[in-house]
């Protein structure tokens, strides 16, 4: 017999009861106040969590989709998107839109480019998205919802976009090349400017999805960390999805979709007065654009300014890099590549990766996994910089006792969404 299903409760409940109930609720959740999570979450600390959360509070009722209505959430928009395009290399021109995440904003790109392509008279049905491998699968649900073909072309030795292969997929019907700055399963940033050169000369539209890196990268070059070029200052480069609740450190609902120019935005809204209703005029897939998430990333940018994203980037960093090489120095472990922002990867060759994993998860750290190779992902933020001794004490734990053999009897699950 199935259970039971949750009814409305015929009489309202007082506050002090479901807070009660809503933290034991979360008793069972990732620990992620003391830093044991290292996906889903991106923690800089008490101070900004809570600039966050009270601004988000402050505009929480407030809908974007009412520009005339909420004309403080236009004037925060613009001032993000200007400041984002700041950050990114955007030329003269360039414009953007604040959107629900990164999956909302590589929708938007694709999308754009797709009704770009069809107002030029291209057929688009079933035309081409050509990626590479490690490409986010967002790029795979915004191809399917929008009648297009994803070609997911394999990497080169680096684990990084090969762009000669990915040229060789290109055939007469691809609309789009996609890099990513850097890509989600292995950290690093995939080579845009080659990428840049492909999309010109072959008349194509060059999306980099910089939804991890599009707030962290540009810190950690002010810092002298020597990224390759990943932005609007490469020429082929057409749209960039940057996500402000990643290493913005907003609150969750908040990423950028930028455009070269106005031109090529105009694409992506939509608008029709097809019904009763009246107008309607909406710039990304939202209808309510909830007030709190634009409120939230415009208070956390001004909040940290440049300064305090720089100090944030150097601690995740200095936190990649130190634990890396104290994986690196632990017998049957190592890390692969050679990432240069918060995300890196390790596992064993000699021993079970994922009993590794489940042994840790069975401490209370919880992370993502890697299939290819089996690896454990760490994708860092600043708060874990006060955590590394644990983490690492544990992992050494771990390892012997998977070394030792015995019953392991975590389940461990390759999945994580
Ligand atoms: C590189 C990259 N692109 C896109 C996304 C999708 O972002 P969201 O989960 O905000 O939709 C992610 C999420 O982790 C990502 O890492």
């Amino acid at each position: 017999m199935s259970p039971p299903r949750p009814a409305l409760p015929k009489f309202g409940t007082d506050w002090n009861s479901l807070g009660a109930r809503m933290r034991a609720l979360g008793q069972g959740d990732a620990d992620w106040r003391s830093a044991r999570t290292a996906v889903y979450i991106f923690n800089a600390g008490e101070d900004v969590l809570s600039v966050a959360k009270e601004a988000y509070a402050m505009y929480q009722s407030e809908n974007g989709l009412g520009p005339l209505a909420f004309p403080s959430l236009k004037r925060m928009e613009e001032e993000v998107i200007g400041i984002g395009l700041g950050l990114l290399g955007g030329p003269e021109g360039a414009c953007g839109n604040l959107t629900s995440g990164g999956s909302e904003s590589i929708l938007m790109a694709v999308k754009t480019c797709r009704d770009q392509a069809a107002a030029a008279g291209r057929t688009v049905v079933g035309a081409r998205v050509v990626v590479p491998v490690s490409a986010h699968l967002a790029f795979d649900k915004a191809c399917h919802y929008l009648g297009l073909e994803i070609v997911r072309v394999p990497l080169a030795e680096d684990r990084r976009a090969d762009p000669g292969a990915m040229a060789e997929a290109v055939d007469a019907n691809t609309l789009m090349l996609v890099g990513s700055a850097p890509c989600f399963p292995y950290g690093l940033i995939d080579p845009i400017e080659a990428l840049s050169d492909l999309a010109q000369d072959r008349g194509l539209w060059l999306h980099v999805d910089a939804c991890v890196g599009g707030y962290f990268a540009p810190f950690a070059r002010m810092n002298g960390v020597d990224l390759p070029g990943f932005d609007f200052s490469l020429p082929g480069v057409a749209s960039i999805s940057a996500d402000l609740h990643k290493y913005g450190y907003a609150a969750k609902g908040a990423s950028t979709i930028f455009h070269r120019s106005e031109a090529q935005r105009a694409f992506q809204g939509f608008e029709s007065g097809d019904w009763p209703g009246g107008h309607m005029k909406t710039p990304t897939a939202a209808g309510t654009r909830p007030g709190g998430a634009i409120a939230s990333a415009w208070a956390v940018l001004h909040y940290l300014g440049e300064e305090g994203y720089r100090e944030k980037a150097r601690i995740v960093c200095e936190t990649r890099a130190r634990m890396m090489a104290a994986i690196n120095a632990l017998p049957d472990l190592r890390t692969y590549g050679e990432p240069q922002l918060g995300l890196f990867l390790y596992g064993s060759e000699t021993l079970d990766t994922f009993q590794i994993y489940g042994r840790m998860l069975a401490r209370g750290w919880f992370s993502g996994v890697v299939t290819e190779p089996r690896a454990i992902h760490q994708m860092l933020s600043p708060a874990h910089a006060d955590v590394v001794d644990e983490y690492l004490e544990d992992l050494e734990a771990a390892v012997a006792e998977v070394r030792g053999g015995g019953l392991d009897t975590t389940p461990v699950s390759a999945r994580y969404s």
